[in-house]
């Protein structure tokens, strides 16, 4: 009897053509909607292991009924869909992808506080639905990134390569983090302070942390209300470290400028979230790693993981 490996969301041939060849592989069969948790559930019991996707909740109810599961293996760098208390308690061992996915997710940090700063979306939709009637002196005017202060919350590896992408802009690079960064504060320049101190001194407030129990709701109205009145919040990480009612209340009240959002408190954005209405935020479906190469690699690094475990070896990029 071959393990048995089940996939959470349709991937390409050829990244799980290895594995088909040693494991019986099953597979959801759909590349853009979440399995449905029956089925998760259903298919779980049965599997040795789990290769999953962030929209996955691999949860106690999940493990318990599991008892044949060794590994499970996230297409994310980010593991906050696993509970990995119940992991570790039953020795199930869970991987992730960092390293590859750093660069890309950089550039679309970088890319969506430039599209916020200058409003690009706004802008461009207003031609698309014929509404730019001419050249206004005034018109789509926003903050200039070039010489601006950037703030950094989470100061890991793409955070790092954020601030190093701002050192290209001529911009003064704040950062929070529980550790300093002494190498990068010395070869780049880039400044530890506290959190208050760089939500009420920065330009741009980037948000790179991981989400945990401590980080849930750190940007909330008190934060909000500290920053200036021109600052701009980009949330890259999860959607849950802002409280969105209180990022909406900020932003309709003109308490800060714009936001810029690739992450939501729920995903797929409900048509009916507040914040959709909003002329002043810039809206991106959670594709930070989305690049061909890059998520090529993270696949390749689930595959691997899964492989090892399953053959008896220890795998690569171990979080439990
Ligand atoms: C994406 O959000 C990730 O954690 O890789």
């Amino acid at each position: 009897m071959k393990l048995r490996i089940f996939v959470t969301r349709k991937l390409d041939d050829s990244v799980i053509a290895p594995l088909r060849e040693k494991f019986d592989v099953r597979m959801w069969e759909s590349e853009s909607e979440s399995v449905p948790r029956d089925i998760l559930l259903k298919e779980a019991a049965e599997a040795d292991a789990l290769w999953t996707v962030l929209a996955d909740s691999v949860d106690r109810e999940l493990f318990e009924i599991a008892p044949k599961l060794k590994v499970v293996s996230n297409l994310a760098v980010g593991y906050n869909n696993i509970d990995l208390e119940v992991a570790k308690e039953r020795g199930v061992i869970v991987t992730n992808t960092p390293g590859v996915l750093t660069e890309t997710t950089a550039d679309l940090t970088f890319g969506l506080l430039l599209a916020t700063a200058r409003r690009l979306m706004e802008a461009e939709n207003d031609i698309r639905t014929g509404n730019w009637t001419s050249w206004s002196p005034m018109g789509y005017t926003g903050m200039d990134v070039g010489g601006a202060t950037l703030g950094i919350i989470g100061m890991g590896r793409i955070g790092e390569a954020v601030a190093r992408r701002a050192k290209g802009f001529d911009m003064r690079v704040l950062y929070h983090n529980r550790s300093r960064k002494m190498d990068a504060e010395v070869e780049h320049g880039f400044e530890y302070v506290e959190l208050d101190t760089l939500l009420k001194s920065v330009d741009y407030v980037v948000i790179l942390a991981p989400y945990t129990p401590e980080t849930a709701g750190l940007i909330g109205a008190r934060e909000l209300g500290m920053m200036k009145k021109t600052a701009v919040v980009i949330n890259v990480a999860r959607g849950g470290i802002v409280d969105e009612t209180a990022l909406y209340e900020a932003l309709k009240n003109g308490d800060i400028w714009a936001a810029g959002l690739d992450v939501f408190a729920t995903e797929p954005v409900p048509q009916d979230n507040p914040l959709l209405t909003l002329p002043n935020v810039t809206v991106l479906p959670h594709i930070g790693s989305a690049s061909i190469k890059t998520r090529i690699e993270m696949m390749n690094l689930n595959a691997q993981a899964i492989m090892d475990v399953l053959e008896g070896r220890e795998p690569a990029n171990r979080v439990v």
